[in-house]
């Protein structure tokens, strides 16, 4: 498939997916309202690849849009990366969560039924096995209770994508629980930019390190680990990119597919500012804080299945993650803010 309309695709997995897609000779064209990403991304996706991606400002919730996209677009399957994901922000406002993410892939579902379009990748996370799963976390796991409703918009979209593709054979749907990606693209031109203070530990730690935040919290160092911090299964986000492109090799295949990215290893909190700190050079002042409610001990992926079906591994070292990072971070201290 060659022509892909891609959701949410100048975010920070989107815009690094659109250009491993441009490299294998896609033709991109994404939907965006910008709530979460800045139009510049395009600029410097097109000084990476060398071409841009049509773009077209507008909210997945928008089905006359969504159709008019897709039927200009001559999409043949839809990259879904739109969604909202901040945790703590969704605990305290549920109903943007789930109207977002839920009503939004249910009025994108729409639209591609009504064009014909029914190929579909979605950006799920491994928030979706609970806080009770046994790492490392399979595809073949119950699901267990999601702990916030960001994580529950998450299973209650591949419940109804998966039960979809069980009343109608013609779809053919991939959804990817991703770990946790980090990183840049090596050019430094787009990489993460959380607006306001980063909920998630990389964004923190390069913040810190370029004086935009002055220390990093690290959220308890009491839990049953080799260290005493969380561990979790980082990988790298052009890893993750390569991913997508992959998956779209299985679309070919009706019915209802799962995919953990991840790497398959852990790496603890304090694991990841020493290495941040040797490969960088740059300090990250730190200091132990109290636990964050709902974070677990250990997470990590088995990361088989991909690697079997996929024909995909994520094998980038946390040193050229920890590089990639600096080298974004560092000549962009304030994002994509000018
Ligand atoms: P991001 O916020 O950088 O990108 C999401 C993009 O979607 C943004 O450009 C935003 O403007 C856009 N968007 C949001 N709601 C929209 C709407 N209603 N209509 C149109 N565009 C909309 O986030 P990301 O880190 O690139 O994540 C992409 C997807 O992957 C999300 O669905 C997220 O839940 C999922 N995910 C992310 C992680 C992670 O650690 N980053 C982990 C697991 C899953
Ligand atoms: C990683 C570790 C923290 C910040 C989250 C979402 C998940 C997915 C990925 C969307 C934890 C510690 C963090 C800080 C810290 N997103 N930490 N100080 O929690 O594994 O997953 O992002 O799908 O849904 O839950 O990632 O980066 O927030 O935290 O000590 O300032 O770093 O306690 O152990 P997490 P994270």
């Amino acid at each position: 498939m060659k022509r892909i309309l891609v959701t949410g695709g100048s975010g920070y997995i989107g815009s690094h997916t659109v250009v491993e897609l441009l490299k294998t000779g896609c033709e991109v064209t994404i939907v965006d309202n910008l709530s979460n990403s800045h139009r510049v991304v395009l600029e410097r996706i097109a000084a990476i690849s060398g071409q841009s991606p049509d773009f077209i400002e507008g909210d997945i919730r928008d089905r006359a849009l969504l159709e008019r996209a897709l039927k200009h677009s001559k999409a043949e399957a839809v990259i879904h990366f739109a969604g909202l994901k901040a945790v703590g922000e969704s605990i305290e406002l549920p109903l943007k969560y789930y109207d977002n993410n839920v009503n939004g892939t249910l009025v994108l579902c729409e639209a591609m039924q009504t064009v014909g379009v029914k190929n579909l990748i979605f950006s799920s996370s491994a928030t979706v096995y609970g806080s009770e799963a046994e790492v490392p976390y399979r595809e073949d796991m119950t699901l267990g209770r999601a702990t916030n409703p960001y994580g529950a918009s998450k299973a209650m979209i591949e419940r109804i994508l998966d039960d979809l593709c069980a009343a109608d054979s013609d779809w053919s749907v991939a959804a990817l629980r991703y770990f946790n990606p980090i990183g840049a693209h090596e050019s430094g031109l787009i990489g993460e930019d959380p607006q306001g203070i980063p909920n998630n530990l990389m964004p923190f730690i390069s913040k810190v390190a370029v004086g935009q935040l002055p220390e990093l919290a690290i959220f308890g160092d009491d839990y049953d680990t080799p260290d005493g911090t969380c561990i979790r299964d980082y990988l790298h986000v052009a890893d993750l990119a390569d991913g997508h492109v992959k998956a779209l090799k299985a679309l070919s295949k009706p019915g209802y597919h799962v995919f953990n990215l991840g790497t398959g290893r852990g790496y603890s909190v304090k694991e990841m500012v020493e290495a941040f700190q040797r490969v960088t050079g740059q300090p990250v002042a730190h200091r132990i804080a109290p636990r964050r409610e709902g974070d677990l001990a250990a997470v990590w992926a088995d990361a088989d299945k991909a690697k079997r079906e996929l024909g995909w591994s994520a094998d980038t070292p946390l040193d050229k993650m920890m590089e990639d990072t600096w080298r974004w971070q560092s000549g962009n201290p304030r994002g994509y803010a000018q």
